[in-house]
């Protein structure tokens, strides 16, 4: 969508993936869905480095709102989770030097079962606006699907017509093709910062390799609609929670960064192991997913478990990840020729991509010999030399 934003992946955090619609907060009150928790972690990604890392939006999921719209046909949050009220809420994000977003759906309701915007676009697009929100995900629950490229293309159209910059997150993809339907990526983009076209990420290993082999085996499908202004996104960052290990954590920031994906986490920021931490707030591999191109990356090959994707960067260089998903416990030991990596000239430099500091020099004759952990993922950087 060409409203000037999303000119690389966004970075931020959302509710979804790990506080879900907990409305519990008379038992749960530090992880229910409430504006507590919302100023809770911008103050976290203020204070801690996130923000200053470049994840600056926090965005509230499904389960904000209150059953029913007051009497002008407006959306109204829980008055208990939201007593503030919205408007007052993206105020504090804003005071912490952050950005503010909001969900809702294009359907009658919400994927939770709230009020969706159907007949009330208009409405709602001017309430996050007046409300300061600054980055809206629709969802696609109870709705005709066949309606989704007029339906999305209103709610742009009506965000757009407020004034307010406000990146724009569609699901619209992901439930045409989990329905066997086709979808128009060309439109997508033209209408959407972001869009979803997979299942929901969740907390286990399997979850992600199944979304990292849906990006594989469709590449042709959508890999080239990615760029400066809108984006693929294969879902939330889920570091820092219970289903990986650390080695499944670097397949995700690496993946994520391989596939120029939004870099938006869904972890509890209060409570985070200092390994993920140091991973999420990693600055090679935040530059190699905020690469100035945008290109995303694609799968070369993959035998035997082992799968090898690239990424074109600027600079002539080229982002290359071996991710081994075996299971068998130990390291594998590896050898590619610059040809298997799809690289033309005679000699490279390959930069070990997370700490910067190891390099190894590839040419025809000398092939890349590494080693790769089970679950896990060695990340270089290639560069041209000229001897
Ligand atoms: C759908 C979306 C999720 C989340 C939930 C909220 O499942 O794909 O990302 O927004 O709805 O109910």
């Amino acid at each position: 969508l060409d409203n000037g934003l999303g000119l690389t992946p966004p970075m931020g955090w959302l509710t979804w993936e790990r506080f879900r619609c907990n409305m519990d907060c008379d038992r749960d009150p530090d992880n229910c869905i409430s504006e507590h928790l919302i100023k809770a972690m911008a103050d976290i990604m203020a204070a801690n480095g996130y923000r200053d890392a470049g994840y600056e939006y926090v965005i509230i999921d499904d389960c904000w709102l209150g059953p029913e719209r007051d009497t002008n046909g407006r959306l109204v949050p829980d008055p208990n989770r939201f007593p503030s009220g919205i408007k007052n809420l993206s105020a504090y994000v804003h005071s912490k030097n952050l950005k503010f977003g909001i969900y809702q759906d294009f359907g009658t309701k919400t994927c939770g079962g709230f009020p969706g915007s159907e007949f009330y676009m208009q409405t709602d697009a001017e309430t996050f606006a007046d409300w300061g929100v600054d980055y809206l995900k629709f969802d696609g629950c109870n709705s005709n699907l066949y309606d989704f490229p007029s339906g999305y293309e209103a709610m742009g159209f009506f965000l757009n017509k407020t004034g307010r910059s406000i990146f724009y997150s569609c699901e619209w993809p992901f439930y045409k093709i989990v329905s066997g339907l086709q979808v128009d990526f060309a439109k997508v983009r033209k209408t959407c910062n972001l869009w979803r076209n997979y299942y929901d990420v969740q907390d286990s290993w399997s979850s992600v390799l199944d979304i990292v082999n849906f990006w594989g085996s469709n590449s042709k499908i959508f890999t080239k609609y990615a760029g400066p202004g809108g984006w693929n996104d294969p879902d939330m960052i889920i570091l820092g929670n219970f289903g990986l290990s650390y080695e499944e954590e670097r397949v995700q920031m690496a993946m994520w960064a391989i596939l120029a994906a939004p870099l938006i986490m869904s972890n509890d920021l209060r409570h985070i192991r200092s390994s993920s931490k140091a991973l999420l707030l990693n600055r090679n591999l935040i530059a190699i997913n905020q690469d100035k191109l945008g290109i995303q990356g694609i799968l070369l090959q993959k035998q035997n478990g082992i799968q090898i994707w690239s990424r074109d960067l600027s600079f002539n260089r080229t982002a290359v990840a071996f991710l081994n998903e075996n299971s068998d416990g130990m390291p594998r030991f590896l050898s590619f020729s610059l040809v298997d990596l799809k690289l033309t000239s005679s000699t490279y430099n390959f930069t070990e991509a997370f700490d910067m500091k190891t390099n190894i020099l590839v040419t025809r004759q000398r092939p890349l010999k590494i080693k790769v952990n089970p679950h896990g993922i060695n990340l270089y950087i290639a560069k041209e030399m000229h001897l």
